[in-house]
């Protein structure tokens, strides 16, 4: 049987990156299309494909899936100002790669790495982004297309959990959202077997969008999170909301004047003060077999290299 070709976006994010290196190990060749201007491409590994084109470039888009024998969406903005920030990479790029596909009469299947925040688009213009990227695949496709709707990810190579789950190694947990709060989470390299059980099985997920988590029922409340983190006593320090708004208020100020695209924004208030987050497998084990394999204290001391 010849090599499984797989093209994909977002290979030098965080997530991507992951995916490339899993892909690469599990014997298929990679292609990734970068957008010119990416900073990113030591992320890269020598042995993927790179095909340097912006996500609005239809022509190179179907010509780098010519040959490809799957496509993974994972090029995603997760920090902005305001929905143009955002929809650049989570909508209009879905749009003009599902237009490029099926322009092409493509019919190699497609996995959207979108995200749980899709399901609530009301609370932040990235969750809008993310429905609308979704609702340009499931309504536009002529192929066949699967969601996965990962949770908060973490692992080597993250640099939105790493400061956080730093100081709660140290004992100090800041709390930002409510006490009662439960969130499911997963393992990077979680989410990469998935991704490779997908390409397995993907008859079987078509048409189907899934949540898929580190496996822990109900995701974890606070006291969990610090007690796996930490290594003994830890503090758990409660962020009050109007806090977290006066902080998203001032950093949006500031980010206009210094023009850098801000992560804590109103609208990241809102998502991280959700009561829950949470995932379930259950359909996507079913569907490929795959279960993760690493609890969030196993997940942190690989991260922090002392596993
Ligand atoms: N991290 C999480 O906890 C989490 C949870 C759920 C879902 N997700 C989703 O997973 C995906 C990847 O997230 P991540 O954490 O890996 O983000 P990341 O580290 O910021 O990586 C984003 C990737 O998307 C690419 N990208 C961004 N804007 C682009 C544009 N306009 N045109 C072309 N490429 C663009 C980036 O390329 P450059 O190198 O050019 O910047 C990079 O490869 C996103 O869709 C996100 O919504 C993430």
């Amino acid at each position: 049987m010849s090599q499984q070709s797989v093209v994909m976006t977002g290979a030098s994010g965080f997530i991507g990156a992951r995916f490339q290196a899993a892909l690469l190990e599990n014997d298929r060749s990679v292609t990734a299309i970068i957008r010119p201007s990416s900073p990113n491409l030591g992320r890269l590994s020598p042995a993927c494909t790179i095909v340097r084109s912006d996500l609005h470039d239809k022509e190179q888009l179907a010509s780098a899936c010519s040959q490809a024998d799957a496509v993974i969406y994972c090029a995603g903005t997760v920090r902005g100002r305001g929905p143009g920030d955002f929809n650049a990479a989570n909508v209009k790029g879905v749009a003009h790669l599902v237009g490029a596909l099926n322009h092409s009469g493509s019919q190699i299947p497609f996995l959207l790495i979108s995200s749980l925040a899709a399901a609530r688009p009301e609370i932040s213009d990235y969750a809008q982004s993310k429905f609308l990227g979704e609702k340009e695949l499931t309504s536009q496709a002529n192929f066949p297309w699967t969601i996965f709707r990962p949770p908060a990810v973490y692992g080597p190579g993250d640099t939105e959990m790493r400061p956080f789950l730093r100081m709660a190694r140290r004992g100090l947990v800041t709390r930002l959202g409510p006490s009662d709060q439960r969130l499911s989470l997963l393992n990077v390299d979680d989410l990469s077997d998935a991704v490779i059980a997908w390409l397995d099985s993907w008859r079987k997920c078509q048409g189907q969008t899934f949540t898929l988590d580190d496996g822990r029922p109900g995701g974890y409340d606070w006291q969990a999170i610090a007690a796996a983190a930490g290594y003994g006593r830890h503090f758990l320090l409660g962020i009050p909301r109007p806090l977290l708004s006066v902080a998203a208020t001032a950093n949006m100020a500031l980010s206009a004047v210094f023009n850098y695209p801000p992560m804590l924004t109103p609208g990241k208030v809102r998502e991280l003060t959700q009561t829950d987050w949470i995932c379930d497998n259950t359909r996507l084990t079913q569907a490929t077999g795959w279960e993760p394999s690493t609890d969030l204290q196993t997940g942190i001391r690989q991260m922090f290299g002392d596993a």
